[in-house]
């Protein structure tokens, strides 16, 4: 199945690439981007890429995955915002959670929120999907932050089976 790119002000969200590996895998070695995600560990280059065909094999089966984000000013790969299953958290399945990663230097200049509102728009009008939950770990302040701009509700406190971390888990308020 083929997804339009989506344009936003200042970012592009769109499929994966062969030349995004390796801007990915920069971004997934990087201790601090992967602070709050599982037990905090940093990806290889090969595991990085196992993601990006993951991220693929989820666009083509499901019709929905992460989006690779570039800058529209200087066409670089920044990171990923978009959709995948929590199958990690199966007390909130079925579910499609809305997540971000972004590389670090790009941080704090409001690119994770800008993508998620259209990652959202493109749920409820291209998916018809009403209902998105996000699920982060309860040190992560600027995730935290982004779900209340965003407008979704705490849902509840639970653990990640996964790693034993504590996560917080919030949604789209229903009819949204
Ligand atoms: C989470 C992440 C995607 C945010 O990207 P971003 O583009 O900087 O996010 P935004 O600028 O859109 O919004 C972040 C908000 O959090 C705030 N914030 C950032 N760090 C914060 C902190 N330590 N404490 C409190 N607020 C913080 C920012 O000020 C901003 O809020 P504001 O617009 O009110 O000023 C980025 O930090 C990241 O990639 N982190 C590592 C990966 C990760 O943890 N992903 C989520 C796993 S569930």
């Amino acid at each position: 199945m083929s997804t339009p790119a989506i344009s936003t002000d200042r970012l592009l969200l769109r499929r994966w690439r062969v030349e995004d590996v390796a801007p990915f895998a920069a971004i997934c070695g990087d201790p601090e981007v992967m602070r709050y995600i599982g037990a905090g560990a940093t990806r290889t280059a090969e595991q990085a890429a196992a993601s990006i065909r993951g991220f693929e094999h989820a666009w083509e089966e499901k019709g929905y995955g992460p989006f690779a984000l570039e800058r529209r000013d200087s066409g670089e790969m920044i990171g990923f915002t978009g959709l995948s299953e929590p199958a990690f958290l199966p007390e909130i399945m079925p579910a499609v959670e809305l997540g971000w990663r972004l590389a670090r230097r790009s941080w704090g200049n409001g690119y994770a929120t800008e993508a998620a509102r259209a990652v959202l728009d493109f749920a409820r009008l291209e998916l018809g999907l009403s209902e998105i939950v996000s699920v982060f770990q309860t040190g992560n302040a600027a995730s935290a932050r982004i779900v209340r701009k965003l407008g979704m509700r705490f849902e509840r406190e639970t653990r990640d089976p996964t790693c034993g971390r504590l996560v917080h888990v919030y949604r789209t308020p229903s009819g949204d």
